[in-house]
């Protein structure tokens, strides 16, 4: 551990096609870019902090009849790889786990639309889209900035804050990630879901994955998926819960993962003055579309 330990560091971020990504992920850019997708594979895409790793457990719970167990057979992040993830050596990348996953392949990804391999657009593959209202996913983001030791320092909160709205973090621009998918969604085979909209009725919007994977499971295993994909259950889960990576990566006691898993903690953050800028910022950001969300449920 202690070798390996030595090789984990906050990585400094550089410039893809205009987008801010870990070191890492920008020197293998070139295996990413020609990643070759496969028919079946479904892909799982998010703007960081999104709800990401939930979707992950409905899709492989759903994916596996609602078993409990086969769930339960390995962490979300092996049993669902990260397609453009690199770490340093020994640690394989994304792309060379997916190469060698059997197929059907479920794959989760942070790229923005542009950035996805274009195979995947080619082979006109099924993606599930999960968005966050942006308040929420700064604050989720800036907490877990703090305790991932593969992402440049997070700084003050106020500081943080104004990285999003400058569109400066990680994955970039959270205006340009939500817009960019939500303007292919007709012409791509995309089901858009919101975060808030799985909080709210989760039955319902489980519902529409498993219409999406056309799956076609009993009303009781539905309710059985929603049960163990609740925000209480899914924290006790250590193979959903991201506690089986070394806290050299991820340090929970800094800020665990499974943070608050609610609508509106960005309230406790925001001051009133922040709150006024960033809207104002926002309203000039997303004018012109029709995408809206929900802060509040
Ligand atoms: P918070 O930091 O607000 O708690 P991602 O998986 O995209 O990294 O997103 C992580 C965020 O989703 C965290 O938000 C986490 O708590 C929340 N989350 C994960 N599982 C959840 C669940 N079952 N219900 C509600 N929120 C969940």
């Amino acid at each position: 551990t202690f070798v390996l330990q030595g090789v984990f560091k906050r990585f400094p971020l550089r410039m893809v096609h205009g987008v801010p990504l870990m070191k890492p992920i920008a020197q293998n850019w070139q295996r990413i870019e020609e990643f070759q997708a496969r028919t079946d594979d479904l892909l799982i895409a998010a703007y960081p902090k999104a709800g990401t790793t939930w979707i992950q457990e409905i899709v492989d719970l759903i994916n596996n009849g609602g078993d409990v167990l086969k769930a339960r057979r390995a962490p979300i992040h092996n049993r669902i790889p990260f397609l453009e993830i690199c770490s340093p050596k020994p640690f394989p990348s994304g792309v060379n786990i997916l190469q060698k996953t059997p197929s059907p392949r479920t794959i989760k990804t942070h790229l923005p639309f542009q950035l996805v391999p274009k195979s995947f657009w080619k082979l006109n593959c099924k993606t599930i889209y999960v968005a966050r209202n942006a308040k929420d996913c700064v604050v989720s983001f800036y907490h877990f900035d703090k305790m991932n030791m593969m992402q440049p320092e997070p700084g003050s909160w106020h500081e943080y804050l104004q990285n999003f709205m400058e569109e400066k973090l990680s994955w970039g621009s959270w205006y340009d990630h939500v817009r960019g998918y939500w303007d292919e969604k007709d012409k791509q085979r995309i089901l858009y879901m919101f975060y808030e909209d799985i909080k709210e009725d989760p039955a319902r919007e489980i519902r529409k994955v498993m219409h999406f994977l056309e799956k076609d499971l009993d009303e009781e295993v539905l309710q059985k998926i929603v049960h163990h994909t609740c925000f209480q259950v899914m924290r006790e889960n250590p193979m959903a819960n991201y506690t089986s990576l070394p806290s050299f990566i991820l340090d929970h006691s800094i800020s665990p993962f499974m943070r608050k898993g609610e609508v509106g903690n960005w309230k406790h953050h925001f001051t009133v003055a922040q709150n006024e800028a960033f809207d104002a910022h926002y309203q000039h950001k997303m004018m012109g579309t029709t995408l809206a969300f929900r802060a509040e449920i």
